[in-house]
């Protein structure tokens, strides 16, 4: 399955993610979990691995990495060096994965950036992998 990198689709998934996170999901998060038809996103798929992973993303990082996941959220001021721009990204999968199970500091980077290892299961992990290759503006 082809996923749809449109700067709109995903700044509606995010929108739906944070309106979930915020413990108001409703008919629009129940309408993005679903494919045009109606029908639930296969488990498999690219599509439902971003939408997890957008709701992953809305209650981990969204803080640090901001609601457009470009690095400005609201406690990116706080961080020297700032949050990474994740759309601008040039990581791949493997490192992605790996600096958010073990953090910043264990691959020779910020400290500001936490470990999620113990928190987030490897589901969750991949999810955020997904969501960021979704959101991010490299092929
Ligand atoms: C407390 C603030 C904070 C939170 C929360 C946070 N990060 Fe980060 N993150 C950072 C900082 C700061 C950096 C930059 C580290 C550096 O440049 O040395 C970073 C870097 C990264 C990078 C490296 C990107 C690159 O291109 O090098 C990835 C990927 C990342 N974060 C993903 C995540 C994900 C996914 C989450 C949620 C599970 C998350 N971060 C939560 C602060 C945070």
């Amino acid at each position: 399955m082809v996923v749809n990198r449109s700067r709109l689709q995903w700044g509606r998934r995010l929108a739906v993610a944070a309106a979930a996170a915020a413990g108001c999901i409703g008919a629009l998060g129940a309408d993005a979990a679903t494919q045009a038809n109606g029908a639930l996103l296969p488990r498999d798929s690219v599509e439902a691995a971003v939408f997890r992973g957008g709701l992953v993303y809305a209650n981990y990082c969204v803080t640090c990495h901001g609601i457009n996941a470009d690095g400005n959220g609201r406690a990116a001021r706080l961080h020297t060096p700032r949050p990474a721009n994740l759309r601008a990204s040039d990581k791949n999968n493997t490192y992605i994965a790996m600096i958010v199970r073990r953090g910043g500091e264990a691959v020779g980077r910020s400290p500001g950036m936490p470990p999620w290892g113990e928190e987030l299961t490897d589901e969750q992990v991949n999810d955020l992998v997904a969501f960021v290759r979704s959101v991010n503006a490299r092929p």
